[in-house]
C-alpha cells in the first residue's frame, strides 16, 4: 500500500532484527514492548505471534528511499464480529514527526475496513505518549475511555488510554476505489 510519505509491504523474517534493536531503545520500547531487554529469540517469538493466525503485520517503508522504518500491525483479528487491536512502532527516531505516524494508521484503517472488511479497530496506549494520542486521533480513532493508573513509569501511574474507530467514520480511503462497481 503506498502512501505519499510511507508505503506499507509484508513483514518478513528479515524484521526480527530491526524488531529487536527498534525495541530495546527504551525511547521506543516503553511505550510499546514494556522496559525489559529483548533478545532475538523474543523478538523472533514476538515476529511470531503478530504474524500468524488472526493478526496481520507490515513494514513501514519510508518513500520514496524505500529504507525499513518501522512496523505496523492488526491482531486479534475477529471475523465474526469485525473487529481487530492496532498497533504501531516507527522505530528509527529521526522518522517521529514527520506525518508518517499518522499516514501509517491510515492506510491501516483503510485496510481493515476497505480490504478485510472489517468494522470497529480499537487501540490501547499510555496516557503519557502524547504524539501517539495525536497521531491516532488525526488519523480517525477517538477516546473511548480509560483505565486509571493501570501504567507506572518513573514513579508515577499513569492511565491506559482505550481508542476506537468504527468504518462507517472513516473518510477518504483509497482503497475503495477497488471494490468492483456494478
Ligand atoms: C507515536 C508515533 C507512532 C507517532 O508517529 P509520528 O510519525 O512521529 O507522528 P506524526 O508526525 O504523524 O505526528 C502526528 C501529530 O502528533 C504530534 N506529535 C508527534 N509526536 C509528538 C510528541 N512527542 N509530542 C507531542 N505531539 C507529537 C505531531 O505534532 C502531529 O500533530 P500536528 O499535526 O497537530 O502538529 C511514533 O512517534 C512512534 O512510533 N513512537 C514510538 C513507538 C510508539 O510510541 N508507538 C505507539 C504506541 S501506542
Amino acid at each position: 500500500m503506498r502512501g505519499e510519505k510511507v508505503a506499507l509491504g509484508p513483514a518478513g523474517l528479515g524484521l526480527i532484527p530491526q524488531l529487536q534493536r527498534w525495541l530495546n531503545d527504551f525511547e521506543v520500547g516503553r511505550t510499546t514492548w514494556g522496559v525489559l531487554p529483548l533478545t532475538l529469540e523474543d523478538a523472533e517469538a514476538r515476529y511470531q505471534r503478530n504474524t500468524g493466525e488472526g493478526s496481520v503485520s507490515f513494514i513501514i517503508y519510508e518513500r520514496p528511499t524505500m529504507r525499513t522504518i518501522g512496523t505496523t500491525l492488526l491482531t486479534e483479528i475477529d471475523h465474526r464480529h469485525r473487529t481487530a487491536s492496532f498497533g504501531l512502532v516507527i522505530g528509527e527516531r529521526d522518522c517521529w514527526g514527520k506525518g508518517y505516524g499518522t499516514e501509517t494508521t491510515r492506510l491501516m484503517l483503510d485496510y481493515a475496513f476497505n480490504a478485510l472488511d472489517l468494522h470497529n479497530v480499537m487501540l490501547t496506549m499510555q496516557a503519557y505518549n502524547k504524539g501517539a494520542m495525536r497521531t491516532y486521533e488525526k488519523a480517525g480513532f477517538r477516546i473511548i475511555g480509560r483505565r486509571r493508573e493501570a501504567h507506572r513509569l518513573g514513579g508515577r501511574f499513569y492511565d491506559e488510554i482505550f481508542m476506537d474507530c468504527l468504518a462507517t467514520e472513516f473518510e477518504g480511503s483509497g482503497l475503495s476505489a477497488l471494490h468492483p462497481v456494478e
